[in-house]
C-alpha cells in the first residue's frame, strides 16, 4: 500500500500526452507533418524546462500503437522525424545530462529506425540529470497484457505461486519497471482522455489539461504546469 509522504512541490516524474499537432497545422493551412515538426521544438522546450525545474523523469507519448492506423505518409513523416531528431538533438541532450530511454514495441519499426533509437539510448546512457522516456509504439493495454503473459509463464514454471502475485510483481513486469510512477500527467490541446497511456502507473497521478496545442507549448507553459502541480493536494486515498 502506498503511504502518504511529505508533499513534494516538484513532481519527480512528469508524463505528457503531446496532443494538437494536427490541429495546429490545420489552423495555419499547413500539412499535418508540419505540426509534428513544430512539435519537436516543443519537446526541446519541455526537456529544458524539466531539467531546470529538477524533474527527474519525463515521459513523452510520441507514438501510440493506434497511430499505425494514420495515413502512410503521416506515419512515414513521423518515422523520419524520429530519426532526424535523434541525430540533431543528441549533442544537446548529452550536454544537458539527459538520458533517453524507450518504452513500447520497438520491434515493429524498420531496422533503420530501430538502429537510430538504440543509438540515442547508447549515446545518452551517462545522462544523470533527467531520464527522458519516449513512449513509442506504446499501448498501455499491450504492456499490461505482456506483463500478464510474463507472470503467467513464471507461475506455469513454478517460479512464483499465484497467491504470491502482488502489485509489485505486476509493476516489475511492466515496461516501466525501472521508473517511479508518474506524479503529474499533462495532456495538451484541451482533450481530457488518457488514450491507452500508463493506465496502471497513473493510479495516483494528478492530471492537468491545458488548452495550448502541443507545438505552441513553451518553457513558460511547463513552469505554469509546475505551479498547478504545487497547488494540488495529494491524499492517496487518505483523508
Ligand atoms: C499528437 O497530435 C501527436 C503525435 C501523434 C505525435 C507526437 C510527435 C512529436 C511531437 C514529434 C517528435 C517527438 C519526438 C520525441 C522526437 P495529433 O497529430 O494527434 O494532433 P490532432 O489531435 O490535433 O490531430
Amino acid at each position: 500500500m502506498r503511504v502518504m509522504s511529505e508533499r513534494q512541490p516538484i513532481p519527480r516524474h512528469v508524463a505528457i500526452i503531446m496532443d494538437g499537432n494536427g490541429r495546429w497545422a490545420k489552423l495555419r493551412g499547413k500539412e499535418r507533418y508540419e505540426g509534428h515538426i513544430q512539435g519537436v521544438a516543443a519537446v526541446r522546450e519541455a526537456v529544458r524546462a524539466a531539467v531546470r525545474n529538477g524533474v527527474e523523469y519525463l515521459t513523452l507519448y510520441a507514438f501510440s500503437t493506434e497511430n499505425w492506423g494514420r495515413p502512410a505518409e503521416e506515419v512515414e513523416a513521423l518515422m523520419s522525424l524520429f530519426c532526424t531528431s535523434v541525430i540533431n538533438e543528441t549533442p544537446s541532450l548529452v550536454e544537458q545530462g539527459v538520458r533517453v530511454k524507450l518504452i513500447g514495441h520497438r520491434s515493429h519499426f524498420s531496422e533503420k529506425v530501430q538502429r537510430y533509437l538504440t543509438e540515442i539510448e547508447e549515446r545518452t546512457a551517462d545522462g544523470g540529470r533527467l531520464t527522458l522516456i519516449l513512449a513509442i509504439d506504446y499501448s498501455s493495454r499491450d504492456e499490461i497484457t505482456d506483463a500478464v503473459r510474463k507472470i503467467a509463464a513464471e507461475v506455469a514454471d513454478g517460479r512464483i505461486g499465484a497467491a504470491e502475485i502482488t502489485e509489485r510483481t505486476i509493476g516489475q513486469a511492466l515496461y516501466t519497471a525501472d521508473y517511479p510512477d508518474p506524479d503529474f500527467i499533462i495532456r495538451t490541446s484541451g482533450e481530457c482522455r488518457l488514450s491507452n497511456f500508463l493506465l496502471w502507473q497513473a493510479s495516483y497521478a494528478e492530471f492537468y489539461f491545458p488548452q495550448v496545442l502541443w507545438p505552441d507549448f513553451t518553457e513558460e507553459d511547463f513552469d505554469k504546469a509546475m505551479e498547478v502541480y504545487a497547488s494540488r493536494e495529494r491524499r492517496y486515498g487518505l483523508i
